[in-house]
This record gives C-alpha cells, sequence and structure tokens, in this order.
C-alpha cells in the first residue's frame, strides 16, 4: 500500500493511501488513549444525514499492530473550505453559507431538552483555570473577568441538545464540485448546533483558521467579510434573529475555553482582541 501524510494537529495521523489503484484516507489514532474518542468521530460521520452537505463515506475501521484505532474514508478531491475562501468566487458564497445554515437548522429543529447546567459547570472550572493564567502578563485579566461576568450572568436556556459536528472550523469542511464535505467531527463538551454555528463565527469574526497564515491578503479578508455577512443575514432571518445574541455567547465561551491551551504569547493577544469585539458586540446589544 502506498501512503503520503496529510496534515493534521490532533496528534492523529492522516494518510492518503492508494491499494489496487484506489485511493483513500486512513486516519490512525496518536495513542491508544485517544482510541475512544477517535471512534466516536468515525461513528459520528457513518451516522450523519444531511439534505444540504456530505461526509466522505466510511470504509472500514480496525486496530493498527501497536494497539491504536484507524478508520478509513473516502478521499475527497477537493481544497478546505479556509483555502478555499481565497479564491471564491463572491457570488457563490451564499449558496455555501445557505447550505451550512440550512443543515444546521434542520439539525437544530429536532433538538431535545435543554442541560443549562453543564455551562455553569464550564464556566465555574473556567474561572478555575484562569487563575493559573493571572502570572501570564500577556492574558488580559480585566477583560477575562467582564467575559466570566457576561457568561456567568447568561442563561444558556435556549442551548437544546442535539446532534451537531463538534468543531465546524472551515479548516474542517472540504470543498469539491460545488459539494461541501464535513471531516474531523469531534465529541465537544455539549453536543448543540448554536455552538457550531459558533465555531462558523470564530472564523468569520475572529479569523481563527487563519491565525497562523502569515498573511491573510485583501481578496481573502473580503471573501471573508462577505461570508460573514450573509451568515449574519441568514443567522438574522431565524427565528425572527433570537439566535443572534446566543451565537455570540456561545462564541465567547469558545474563545475563552482556548486561553488554557494556549502557549505562545501571539495567540493569546489574538485571543484578547477577539474576546474583546465579541464582548463590544455583546455590551452594544448585538449588532
Ligand atoms: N476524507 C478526506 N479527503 C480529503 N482530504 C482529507 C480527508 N480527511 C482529511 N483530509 C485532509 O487532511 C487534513 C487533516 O485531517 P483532519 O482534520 O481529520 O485531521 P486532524 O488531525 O484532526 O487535524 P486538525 O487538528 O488539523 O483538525 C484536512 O484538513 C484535509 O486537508
Ligand atoms: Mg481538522
Amino acid at each position: 500500500m502506498w501512503t503520503k501524510a496529510l496534515s493534521g494537529h490532533s496528534g492523529c495521523q492522516v494518510l492518503l493511501c492508494e491499494s489496487d489503484a484506489r485511493l483513500f484516507v486512513r486516519k490512525i489514532s496518536g495513542s491508544s488513549d485517544y482510541n475512544a474518542r477517535l471512534q466516536v468521530q468515525a461513528e459520528k460521520q457513518a451516522r450523519f444525514e444531511s439534505r444540504f452537505v456530505s461526509v466522505p463515506k466510511v470504509l472500514d475501521s480496525g486496530i493498527t499492530n501497536d494497539g491504536c484505532y484507524y478508520f478509513d474514508m473516502e478521499y475527497i478531491r477537493g481544497v478546505t473550505l479556509a483555502e478555499y475562501m481565497r479564491r471564491i468566487e463572491i457570488g457563490k458564497i451564499r449558496g455555501f453559507v445557505s447550505r451550512l445554515i440550512g443543515h444546521i437548522v434542520d439539525v437544530g429543529n429536532k433538538s431535545g431538552y435543554i442541560k443549562a447546567d453543564v455551562f455553569s459547570d464550564k464556566i465555574n472550572a473556567l474561572r478555575q483555570s484562569f487563575a493559573a493564567l493571572e502570572a501570564d502578563a500577556s492574558v488580559d485579566m480585566q477583560l477575562i473577568n467582564r467575559a466570566l461576568a457576561a457568561l456567568e450572568a447568561h442563561s444558556w436556556q435556549s442551548f437544546t441538545q442535539s446532534s451537531c459536528h463538534g468543531d465546524l472550523t472551515l479548516e474542517n469542511i472540504i470543498v469539491h464540485d460545488s459539494e461541501l464535505y464535513f471531516i474531523d467531527f469531534l465529541d465537544s463538551f455539549y453536543d448543540c448546533w448554536i455552538l457550531d454555528i459558533s465555531t462558523l463565527l470564530q472564523d468569520a469574526y475572529a479569523l481563527w483558521a487563519y491565525r497562523n497564515w502569515d498573511i491573510v491578503d485583501m481578496n481573502t479578508q473580503i471573501r471573508l467579510a462577505v461570508f460573514r455577512d450573509i451568515l449574519m443575514d441568514e443567522l438574522t432571518a431565524i427565528d425572527a434573529g433570537v439566535w443572534v445574541n446566543e451565537v455570540f455567547y456561545a462564541l465567547l465561551l469558545k474563545l475563552l475555553r482556548i486561553y488554557p491551551y494556549t502557549k505562545d504569547e501571539k495567540t493569546i493577544r489574538f485571543l484578547n482582541d477577539k474576546t474583546a469585539l465579541v464582548l463590544l458586540i455583546l455590551e452594544q446589544g448585538g449588532l
């Protein structure tokens, strides 16, 4: 079997493989400790159904000689949506956003009960993690305390549980033949469709998927601004806009949750800027 490594930051190995003149992707757990999570990922992908977007078909799964779980899936001959945004025809952006939101709203319509205490537990745990970061001069603690207070005051009663992707960044969506394919599903602390929309906003407002690019050129920035405006239009159109604020609260929580895992000062400063922006939007009562 011929293989070539594809990029990946999660510690998993992602290999493009060829066997019997057939290409496929094999994703292998970085260690046996990660097996259960990767298996959940494969199961989420295999169960996935949507009227609007697709997934690479899961072909096989197993355990390597080292005891690591792997699964094989169809290879999609495309590029990530993050990359595609550099050169997408501006007129095509609306169609992509409509499909993403159409899918997430479908999922939201099937959502069930609410476990709002999951959020209060998470925010309490976050407060404790930040206590350990107080000595780090690059963390803007005044800003963090304002953000934590805003999160604590929020009710989270609209966050109905549903199936979700778990890490819906533009890096985990592949574009091929104008079709969108979701990859890299993740088990998150709470499964909820609103969190998936907030991950899209994390790229549209906070440019998270682009944080390691040396330059986000003007063409890409313009396309991302159009993506963001259309995303907000679509979001405002759902149930007369009741979700807009909720999505920004979810984004604020998401940004704060990244700090404890961040080691480099550049990313911390990036997070400070974006947290301040989202907090401002919320404090002004929306956009
Ligand atoms: N089925 C597929 N078809 C085509 N390309 C794929 C496929 N699966 C993964 N890739 C490519 O490999 C990259 C890494 O895959 P994936 O996102 O699953 O890995 P990861 O280790 O979880 O990485 P990350 O932390 O970067 O999200 C993707 O961004 C994509 O470019
Ligand atoms: Mg990924």
